[in-house]
């Protein structure tokens, strides 16, 4: 028998770390081989065949339907020991066991089990292509990653948000998920969970199958650093789109609220507060699609705000979205001198005068929050990263599109709110309001006004945006 170099390698690596080796295969995807290493190196713990069973009864998690649960970069990743542990309580956390070192078999032999259970282990339950993974939108990854939390499923499983593994390590770590799953395995197993650990500890959720789908998008994305999301507005329906249709679709939709003429004043104005967006005042031309697309596919919530403004998705449809985005951007082209138009007046440049002060009608932050100070030292890093979240990266919004590039409250969208967004360059008012104030208005919104909730941005992200909003008072 020959010996490749390769295995000579793996050899010489794995006895070193004192790590089970098996002996040499020959090169050709050898299934028979695979079947004396299953027998001989796997079975005593592992599961291949039978019906699912309680975690309680089992020593390993089944392999049942390996050739249909995992990516084969990850599956051979796993076999020859460069993945990291799944289950840091260790699988059989009821026995008080500590997580063991999972047997290692060289890269050649791995191939060969990724091959047999591709073989002999699909599960007829995994329909192929029922989750397409390339049409999940950033929203909903978004939307999943609440609905993660919304569901509990954070109680029994870490994620990675932001650089850090949070979560209940109870169950199998789930922050590489996009690694590790078949999309369509983990689709069928969300469906219903049982079909695969009874018993075991698993609940079911009370989710919706868009839900699910949310939850899935946003789990494929974990671990997968260039992950390319779906970005509707460059589907052919948006290359389609007719201005013609989309004025009929905001006459029969959009005028009942906004306004025949998009000035806001449709019927049901007067009830609302806040009151529908003045789209005259605002230039579509020069919003970002996503924008535009999230608040009028997925609601007024989507983008932070009232959830009077309705998801039109399941109404008009795609191509009515597409058709009505192009009728709002041909038609509205914002007021000819910006936010001139609101309440702010602004002060001579140069003199410090109090005339820029805005009537602020907003509400007072609770105790507990007015007592809070910054805790972050200024620096320039965090002025830095301050600007970056205010002039691009905030999300469901950039605070400059409201507030302004330069803080003055006379972003593209200024003019279109009322109350009008604050004027930050106004000193004479941003010294008398206090930085836990600004900490609550930012993390809740401010209710019936444009001021949506950024209740997503971490606090050390807020505190930064505060220290920046700070630096812009002149
Ligand atoms: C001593 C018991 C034991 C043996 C022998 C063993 N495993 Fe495992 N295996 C485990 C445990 C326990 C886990 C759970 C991983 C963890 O605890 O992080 C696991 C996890 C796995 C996983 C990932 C399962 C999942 O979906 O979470 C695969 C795949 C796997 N083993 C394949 C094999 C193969 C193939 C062999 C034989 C070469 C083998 N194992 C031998 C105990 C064993
Ligand atoms: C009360 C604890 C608990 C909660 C809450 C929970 N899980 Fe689980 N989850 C488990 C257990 C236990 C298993 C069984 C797998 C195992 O540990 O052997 C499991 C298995 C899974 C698996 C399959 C893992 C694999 O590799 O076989 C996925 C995916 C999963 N859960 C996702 C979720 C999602 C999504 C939610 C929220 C809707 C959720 N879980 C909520 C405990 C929990
Ligand atoms: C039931 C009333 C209602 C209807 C009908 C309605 N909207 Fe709205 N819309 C609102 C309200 C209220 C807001 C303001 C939300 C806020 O500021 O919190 C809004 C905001 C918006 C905005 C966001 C502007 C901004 O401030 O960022 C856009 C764009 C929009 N609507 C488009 C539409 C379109 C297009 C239609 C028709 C397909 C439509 N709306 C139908 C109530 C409505
Ligand atoms: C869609 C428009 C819009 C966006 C985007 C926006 N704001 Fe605002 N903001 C407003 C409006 C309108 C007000 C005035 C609310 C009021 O009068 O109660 C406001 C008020 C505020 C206030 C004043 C609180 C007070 O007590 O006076 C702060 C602080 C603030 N915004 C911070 C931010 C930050 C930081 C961002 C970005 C992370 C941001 N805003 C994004 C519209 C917006």
């Amino acid at each position: 028998m020959t010996i490749s170099k390769g295995m000579v390698v793996g050899c010489a690596l794995t006895t070193l770390v004192g790590l089970i080796m098996f002996p040499g295969v020959s090169l050709a995807s050898d299934q028979s081989r695979a079947k004396e290493i299953l027998q001989q190196s796997c079975v005593q713990c592992h599961r291949l065949e039978g019906k699912a069973d309680s975690r309680f009864n089992l020593k390993a998690p089944d392999l049942i339907w390996a050739g249909s649960k995992y990516r084969r970069p990850w599956l051979i990743g796993w076999l020859t020991g460069k993945e990291a542990p799944l289950y840091a309580k260790s699988y059989r956390w009821d026995l008080t066991e500590a997580p063991s070192k999972h047997p290692v078999v060289t890269e050649s032999e791995a191939n060969a089990l990724a091959d047999y259970f591709a073989e002999h282990n699909k599960d007829p339950r995994v329909t192929v292509g029922a989750f397409d993974l390339s049409r999940v939108t950033k929203f909903e990854a978004g939307f999943g990653a609440m609905a993660f939390k919304a569901h509990a499923c954070l109680g029994c499983h870490t994620i990675n948000e932001d650089g850090k593994i949070i979560g209940g390590p109870q169950s199998t770590a789930l922050h590489a998920s996009g690694q590790r799953y078949d999309q369509d395995w983990l689709f069928r197993f969300g469906l219903n969970p049982q079909d695969f650990v009874p018993h075991s500890g698993e609940f079911l959720a009370d989710a919706t199958e868009p839900q699910l789908r949310a939850v899935i998008g946003y789990l494929m994305t974990q671990g997968a650093s260039d992950f390319k999301y779906y970005e509707p507005w460059t589907s052919p329906e948006f290359d389609m789109a007719s201005v013609g249709r989309g004025k009929v679709i905001y006459k029969e939709y959009c005028s009942q609220c906004h306004g025949a003429t998009g000035k806001g004043d449709g019927p049901a104005a007067s009830g609302l507060d806040p009151k529908p967006a003045i789209h005259a005042n605002i230039p579509f031309e020069k919003l970002p699609m996503e924008y535009l697309y999230n608040v009028i596919n997925h609601g007024g919530p989507a983008i932070g705000k009232s959830s009077n403004m309705p998801y039109w998705n399941l109404t008009i449809g795609q191509q009515g979205v597409a058709d009505v985005i192009a009728y709002l951007k041909a038609t509205f082209k914002g007021s000819p001198d910006g936010a001139a138009t609101t309440a702010t007046v602004t002060a001579p440049s140069g003199s410090q005068s109090d005339a820029c002060v805005q009537p602020r009608k907003t509400a007072k932050a609770p105790d507990s929050f007015l007592a809070m100070t910054n805790p972050l030292a200024v620096s320039t890093e965090v002025l830095q990263a301050g600007k970056t979240l205010f002039q691009k990266s905030a999300k469901p919004a950039a605070c400059a599109m409201c507030h302004g590039e330069k803080g003055d409250g006379k972003g593209m969208m200024g003019a279109a709110l009322l109350p009008p967004p604050r004027n930050f360059t106004c000193n004479a008012m941003m010294k008398d309001i206090p930085d836990g104030q600004l900490f609550w208005i930012i993390k809740k919104g401010s209710t019936g006004t444009g001021m949506m909730s950024f209740s997503g941005l971490p606090d050390d992200k807020v505190w930064q945006l505060i220290h920046y909003i700070r630096s812009l008072a002149r």
